[in-house]
């Protein structure tokens, strides 16, 4: 595939860094040419792990300038806008399956500075979030069951992804498409011609052998860029 410029943006998921290192990963990362740093934030309740909460993208917020990409897997996520907000997240994407208020939250998070995303999990119809289309900057598309990095790309949300932007094409123009979820250079070239446009990647970035500069390499690589 040859792209007259970059039309795409990585941004590497923190789940899969050493957590030892976490500055220094996301410096590596920064340096290596991220666009985004996407921070995966789960509340054992409404995915089946725990993970990191406002003090932890405050330290991001430290570590680096690029914009924070804050995934919220959590059940009803309004009590935490104004904490992340307040942290330093730049976006934050809440699920459509974990709220029955969506528009309400979305609407809280643009009133707390922050570009607001509404994300669908592999099973849930892309009617779930149409209604939404004027009140959200990004529709993140699941190719996994949220809960856990290194899981298997599932190919089938392919159509959705084609779906939302031929929709998204008539009603939001500027509204990007992220997809999330088993990203590598096997992947991410049926993703991007699906229409997403930004790719988050833990395992491929953070987990490459060759650490996170060669992992973001092979990324762009198989999108023809180097
Ligand atoms: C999954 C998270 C993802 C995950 C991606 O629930 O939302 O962001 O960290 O990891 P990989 O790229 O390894 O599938
Ligand atoms: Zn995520």
């Amino acid at each position: 595939m040859d792209l007259p410029e970059k039309d795409f943006l990585i941004a590497p998921s923190i789940l899969s860094a050493d957590f030892g290192c976490l500055a220094e990963e996301i410096a590596e990362a920064e340096r290596a040419g991220a666009d985004w740093i996407h921070v995966d934030v789960m509340d054992g309740r409404f995915v089946p792990n725990l993970t990191m909460g406002p003090v932890v993208v405050r330290g991001c917020r430290r570590a680096t300038g690029l914009p924070l990409d804050v995934h919220l897997m959590v059940h009803r996520p309004d009590r935490f806008i104004e904490p992340f907000a307040a942290a330093g997240a730049d976006r934050l994407t809440v699920h459509v399956e974990a709220n029955p208020q969506i528009q309400r939250t979305l609407t809280m998070i643009r009133a707390a500075g922050c570009r607001a995303g509404v994300a669908l999990n592999p099973g849930t119809p892309v009617e779930m979030v149409r209604p939404v289309y004027p009140f959200i900057d990004l529709v993140l598309v699941m190719s996994v069951n949220p809960g856990f990095s290194g899981q298997d790309f599932i190919p089938e949300v392919l159509p959705k992804v084609r779906r939302i932007r031929e929709e998204l094409a008539e009603v939001n123009p500027g509204c990007l498409i992220e997809i999330d979820g088993g990203i590598s250079a096997d992947t991410i070239t049926a993703a991007y011609t699906s229409g997403a446009r930004v790719f988050v990647a833990g395992s491929a970035v953070f987990g490459h052998p060759n650490g996170p500069a060669a992992g973001l390499k092979d990324l762009r690589g198989a999108l023809g860029h180097w």
